[in-house]
């Protein structure tokens, strides 16, 4: 047997989120479709910025947009100016909580595109629903939100499944991702700052927002969920 020839695409030396493989890939495909949907001169919004690791690899693809970020922590904020503003004259950085979106000042847009990669799962459901009818009223006609972040499992049922998966990726990366041997060990590890949801909860959400959504990847519990606003 031979090794697959692209099974190294995850590995991102300087990725500031360790322990998740398949997170490269993921990222690939997610600053793709964001890059396919903007064009240069408009608006795109990263909710959880971080140290700018997302935004940069947007940027690469689409160095023309308008980026605004926003993250919880000065201190990443700096650090993702120092990445992000050599690749783009237009960036913004605001420290906001989105956990209290309501307070939250950024540009007002429309955006093209608002995303955001694994920061949902530190707000309350009801912070996630409050953010994501924020975002239906900043997106331009047309314009779509782009989520990936781990998905709550809710089928005991099928959690061997995830767990092979799991094991899949120790065989084929040689190391996994925050996991658990049973559905009880999964669900005890579920707190105030691990609280991913449902899928079907995300698209409630969507739907009540106005906006038209679908997976468009998935590896196991970790999810691209794409909402479109009607143009
Ligand atoms: C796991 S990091 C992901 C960062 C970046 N999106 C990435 O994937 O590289 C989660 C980020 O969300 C930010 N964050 C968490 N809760 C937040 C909140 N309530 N409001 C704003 N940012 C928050 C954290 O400060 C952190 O930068």
């Amino acid at each position: 047997m031979t090794a697959h020839p692209r099974a190294d695409i995850a590995v991102l030396t300087d990725d500031p989120v360790r322990n998740h493989p398949t997170r490269g890939e993921q990222l690939d495909i997610l600053t793709s479709l964001a890059a396919a949907w903007s064009k240069d001169g408009d608006a795109v919004l990263d909710l959880g910025v971080g140290v700018g690791y997302v935004a940069r690899m947007l940027l690469e693809k689409r160095p023309g947009v308008r980026l605004v970020g926003v993250d919880l922590k000065p201190e990443s904020l700096a650090k993702a100016r120092e990445t992000l503003a050599p690749l783009s004259p237009g960036i913004t950085l605001v420290e906001g909580d989105l956990g209290a979106i309501e307070k939250l000042s950024v540009p007002a847009g429309p955006y093209a595109c608002i995303f955001t990669v694994l920061t949902f799962h530190d707000l309350t459901d009801a912070a996630k629903k409050r953010v994501i009818q924020w975002v239906a009223q900043r997106l331009a006609p047309g314009g779509v939100f782009l989520l990936m972040d781990r998905l709550r499992l809710d089928q005991p049922a099928l959690f061997p499944l995830q767990v092979a998966l799991w094991d899949r990726m120790n065989r084929v990366y040689g190391g996994s991702m925050r996991r658990a041997e049973t559905y009880g060990a999964y669900v005890a590890d579920l707190d105030k700052t691990n609280t991913p949801a449902r899928l079907a909860d995300y698209m409630a959400w969507f739907a009540e927002a106005g906006l038209s959504a679908d997976t468009v990847h998935r590896h196991g519990n970790i999810a691209i969920l794409a909402a479109a606003k009607p143009a």
